[in-house]
């Protein structure tokens, strides 16, 4: 059997609840075919979407996850949200220092660093979120850019925890309605960059961490994407969005990947 595939979407601060979950019943439906040994499905929605999604949807057939979470469990943190707080509803993972958490938002690498370890800590699978800018790719210091992300983000993590790991590159230059979606060469080559330094943290244990790659993602160039080698997978922004279309790009990556033998 060839390696088994992550696809996900991140929802950002898109649809309504009623919206995430007609968009989950149908994505479900339509790849309820595929099995679940070969594929792994999850989806993250906006925070308010999150317990109805729980009640709603079919976990053995789709993950689904928090969009950013706060390190302490309680306490005077106005506006956040606390791993015991997302515990609650019984959720599988939580991402953490998305681009637009980092760049928007200011987080820093120090900050993502204590939401891995408290995301871990909770037991929920941490999907660590990692990206050069433009400037910094310009500049010929992406390698070092995200072997920092990695080495701060991931500093602490008990080697026990790395099957609850898994990490994203998206670069910051390739994300949204103005990104540049990376070639997959030079995603390839990230992505070797990224493992290698995995191994250099956790040993050799760290190859079973899958790497994902997102960022303008889109039907021409997903199957490109996920041949490469170090690639496991897709993580899609607005190509997910309408379930009957990552439904389609979910098989034609994966009869890709299939077909290449
Ligand atoms: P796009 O696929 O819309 O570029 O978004 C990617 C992303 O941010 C996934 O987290």
């Amino acid at each position: 059997m060839n390696k088994k595939l992550y696809f996900g979407s991140n929802l950002k601060m898109y649809k309504s609840i009623k919206a995430t979950i007609d968009y989950l019943q149908r994505l479900i439906e339509n790849t309820k075919d595929i099995s679940r040994d070969e594929i792994e499905l999850f989806i993250i929605p906006s925070y308010t979407s999150l317990e109805s999604a729980t009640k709603n949807v079919d976990r053995n057939y789709v993950k689904l996850g928090a969009q950013n979470m706060c390190w302490e469990e309680e306490g005077q943190f106005t506006g956040e949200i606390s791993p015991v707080m997302l515990d609650e509803l019984g959720i599988n993972l939580v991402m953490i220092g998305h681009s637009e958490r980092r760049h928007v938002f200011g987080e820093t690498d120090v900050e993502e660093n204590l939401k891995v370890k408290a995301a871990l800590n909770h037991n929920f699978t941490a999907l660590l979120c990692i990206g050069e800018t433009e400037d910094e790719k310009r500049y010929g210091i992406s390698d070092e850019v995200l072997r920092t992300q990695l080495k701060v983000g991931l500093h602490g993590v008990a080697l026990s925890q790395v099957g609850n790991i898994w990490i994203a590159y998206e670069p910051v230059w390739s994300i949204g309605v103005n990104g540049t979606p990376a070639t997959a060469d030079y995603a390839e080559k990230m992505h070797k960059v990224i493992k290698e330094c995995l191994v250099e943290i956790f040993g050799e244990k760290a190859l079973e961490i899958p790497v994902l790659y997102g960022g303008s993602v889109n039907p021409n160039n997903a199957k490109d994407l996920i041949v490469q080698p170090s690639i496991d997978g897709l993580f899609v922004g607005r190509a997910a969005w309408q379930a009957e279309k990552f439904d389609q790009l979910i098989r034609e990556a994966k009869d890709t990947v299939d077909n290449q033998k």
